[in-house]
């Protein structure tokens, strides 16, 4: 049978960088007891208040269909948040709700790119960039991002892999893997070039409430001179515990709204309004639940490098923002892959490799903050363990 050529553009861009993952799901169908610090699924419950309004919406009959933008409520729950956030009015038109970031991103490149077209990312990146940018015939551009340098982006080497058909830059503010926070300097710098090159700002913004110390979150979009050119794309999945909700959306000019509709109407004839309705309430309203889930993370990320602390083989700095640690195991020679294997294998803890966040990732473990802070704390005992392992054995 004729497959569509994206289907050969997609080859091991999907499930494969999860191997780890996998493997360790398998192990523990066997029965055996590992600690999952690989992928980064909040474990906190929904805030019980949004459940409630799920099911009662759901109950009352907001089952029905809706539409490729997102019912009303939604739409003004949006425009308020993010006119707040900008302090300028941001209109129920510049917004479309989708099933989560991934999706979102998905309209956003089906948007903007054309086969062929370049997009610039800051490398490391979070798992499906490449995969998204590939399925709307992009052509993924990394831009190494210093791992001595705390993974923040130069603009100079940025400028460097503009060229001709350079169409858009994909940011993560803050960033997974990396935990990186853009500060408004860099985001300014990395504006200009934009602006000076016509291109778009796809900002992935889905961890954009959880940034810890003195590190504030700052978003091109808020810029008013950045607005016409940028997407954010987020989603209630982080911030409200909520993944399986598939609950997100895109903020952008009205004109690219206006552009993209059609697309996400022809993907989706629109949400489900009761949980569009979920969402409504949780962005209107404060819980304490997200709060604390802010500051577990925050202690777990201190535990993390605290227990890694010491050690001569490995090192681990604390993130900006978002809800991951990243191990450098560089000293080691080993890479991140054959750490996260040996990790499972030896020591039953399940992390996520460097690697599958691009070349820059290369000689880290990616650690997710999804366990309580004494199973973080073994987690760290368990690394740092066979880290000094590997480091004492004879070289070969
Ligand atoms: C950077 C980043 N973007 C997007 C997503 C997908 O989020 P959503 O559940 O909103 O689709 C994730 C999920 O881990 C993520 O880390």
């Amino acid at each position: 049978m004729h497959y569509a050529k994206i289907t050969e553009r997609l080859q091991g861009l999907g499930s494969d960088k999860w191997a780890i993952h996998i493997e360790g799901k398998e192990r523990q169908s066997r029965g055996d007891e590992l600690i999952f610090l690989s992928i980064g699924e909040p474990d906190a419950a929904v805030p019980k208040a949004i459940m409630d309004v799920a099911d009662r919406q759901m109950r009352s009959g907001r089952t029905r269909y809706s539409n490729g933008r997102g019912e009303p409520q939604i739409l003004r729950a949006l425009s308020s948040m993010y006119s707040q956030r900008t302090g300028r009015h941001v209109s129920p038109s510049q917004f479309l709700f989708l099933p989560g970031t991934q999706t979102a991103l998905y309209v956003a490149f089906m948007g903007v790119i054309d086969l062929g077209d370049e997009v610039l990312l800051p490398d490391p990146y979070y798992a499906t960039y490449e995969g998204v940018i590939a399925a709307a015939g992009g052509i993924p551009v990394p831009v190494r991002a210093d791992p001595d340098r705390g993974f923040h982006l130069s603009a100079d080497d940025l400028a460097r892999k503009i060229g001709p058909k350079t169409r858009a830059l994909l940011l993560n503010t803050p960033g997974n893997p990396t935990g990186t926070v853009f500060t408004s300097d860099e985001i300014a710098r990395i504006g200009a070039l934009c602006r000076k090159h016509d291109l778009w700002i796809v900002s992935d913004e889905v961890y954009a409430t959880l940034t810890y110390g003195n590190t504030v979150f700052v978003s091109p979009f808020d810029d008013k001179a950045l607005e016409e050119r940028t997407i954010v794309v987020s989603s209630v999945s982080k911030s409200h515990a909520m993944p399986g909700f598939r609950c997100g959306w895109i903020a952008a000019s009205e004109e690219f709204c206006e552009r993209v509709l059609p697309l996400s109407e022809t993907i989706l004839f629109g949400s489900q309004p009761f949980l569009e309705d979920a969402t409504a309430f949780a962005l209107e309203n404060h819980f304490p639940e997200v709060d604390a889930m802010k500051v577990s993370y925050e202690r777990r990320a201190k535990a993390l490098i605290a227990g890694i602390n010491g050690s001569r083989a490995i090192s681990a700095r604390m993130p900006e923002g978002g809800m991951f640690v990243m191990v450098d195991v560089r000293k080691t020679g080993l890479s991140g892959d054959d750490f996260a294997r040996r990790l499972l294998a030896e020591e039953a803890v399940v992390t996520m490799p460097g690697e599958s966040f691009g070349l820059g990732g290369a000689g880290h473990l990616r650690v997710a903050l999804t366990v309580d802070e004494e199973e973080i704390a073994e987690a760290a005992r368990r690394i740092k363990r066979l880290a000094e392992r590997v480091a004492l054995q004879p070289s070969r």
